[in-house]
């Protein structure tokens, strides 16, 4: 019997609003995502993964449990996932488990993303590929970002593209043309929907600014924008990458001293520095992109859309979903491409993006 070409693919990104998962049928051609759901984290789980981001007391032991509770989520979501799309877990080739990140220290040679593939193997009987980042981190490299091997394989064109995944943090990926002999690049630009999921949950209370309704009858403060614009990360060159330890509330309440702003503005704001950074991004590293295509939450902003457009102009800049695969589905896509990667003994990192001495094959496996 031929091996089986559906793979799962399991996100929880620093957003820390769920769990994406993809059923794909990943055979010749392209992608082919069968199923999709979204599974909220429970706010226990949430609220213990955000503490897990610090240091603290008896950190070993939550991080522990919180991870077996993320496996038990994930085989929740897995489940359903099986279910909508009436597949038997004996047909799937193998799931790819990014895991939740807590701390990224490449400089320190290390990188954790919480997880228990050995329970999800258990829960689930099927082969489960962990940890991709840490491999590309022993290589030197920083271990992130890892989807832009996969927007490299179903985006690329003729023409050069930016992609940008707007997650909780906003990265980039260097589409040259089809055939170009520069390689593809990419590093993460800086904060996405991190802050502003923050700032809504503060002062709306609500965990998302939907569709960027609130922000849209705020007005962007100049002074703010030009102080949250002041911050060393954004003028690092590449390959560099980030996440919730260094854009955060502490970080954005440092900004904020001595303003007494409206904090709609204060969310304007906010959704004009994500749009700001990637603009920047691209200008400066990127200019001959002639489309930048959105993937991640931030694709469901429409204020934030707009202030994207604004700030990549004249290039068009679009949904993913124009180009087959929905939003909030390439980076799921992405991880269980990353799996089939593993399994083939493919390296999958980009040098040139993450900064690692090669190619490497990434992830570990365990078996069901
Ligand atoms: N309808 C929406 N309106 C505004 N923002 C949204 C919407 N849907 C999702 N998002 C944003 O996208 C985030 C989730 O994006 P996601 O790509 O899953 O990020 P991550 O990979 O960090 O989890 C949410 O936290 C929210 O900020
Ligand atoms: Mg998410």
């Amino acid at each position: 019997m031929p091996e089986s070409t559906l793979f799962i693919g399991l996100m929880t990104g620093t957003s820390l609003d769920g769990v994406d998962a993809v059923l794909a049928d990943l055979g010749a051609g392209a992608p082919r995502v069968r199923a999709h759901i979204h599974h909220a984290l429970a706010d226990e789980l949430r609220q213990a993964l955000l503490r897990l981001n610090a240091s603290g007391d008896d950190e070993l032991h939550r991080a522990a449990i919180a991870s077996q509770h993320l496996a038990h989520a994930y085989a929740a979501a897995i489940g359903e996932l099986l279910q909508t799309a009436e597949v038997e877990p004996q047909d799937v080739r193998a799931i790819g488990a990014h895991g939740q990140t807590v701390r990224h220290r490449p400089e320190a040679g290390y990188t954790i993303q919480l997880n228990a593939p050995a329970t999800l193997a258990e829960l689930t009987g099927i082969d489960v590929v962990a940890d991709f980042r840490s491999r590309d981190v022993a290589a030197g490299g920083h271990g992130a970002p890892l989807a832009p091997a996969f927007h490299a394989a179903v985006f690329r064109a003729a023409s050069a593209r930016a992609v940008v995944n707007i997650g909780g943090i906003s990265n980039l990926t260097a589409l040259p043309p089809l055939g170009a002999e520069v390689p593809v690049f990419g590093f993460d630009c800086g904060p996405g929907n991190v802050l502003l999921d923050a700032w809504a949950l503060e002062h709306l209370g609500e965990p998302v600014d939907r569709n960027g309704r609130w922000a849209a009858g705020g007005l962007a403060h100049g002074e703010l924008l030009l102080r949250l614009l002041d911050e060393p990360y954004f003028r690092l060159p590449p390959p560099k990458s980030t996440g919730r330890e260094r854009f955060n509330g502490d970080w954005l309440r440092r900004k904020l001293a001595g303003l007494a702003l409206d904090a709609r503005d204060v969310q304007a704001t906010l959704t004009r520095l994500t749009a700001t950074v990637i603009g920047d991004a691209v200008e400066r590293y990127f200019a001959e992109a002639a489309q930048v295509i959105v993937c991640g939450g931030g694709a469901f902003n429409a204020t934030l859309m707009d202030m994207l457009r604004a700030a990549c102009a004249p290039r068009e800049v679009l949904a993913s979903d124009a180009l087959g695969v929905a939003a909030d589905q390439v980076e799921a896509l992405a991880f269980a491409w990353l799996a089939r990667q593993h399994l083939e003994r493919r390296a999958a990192n980009l040098p040139a993006v993450t900064g690692a001495r090669g190619p490497r094959v990434l992830g570990t496996l365990c078996p069901r």
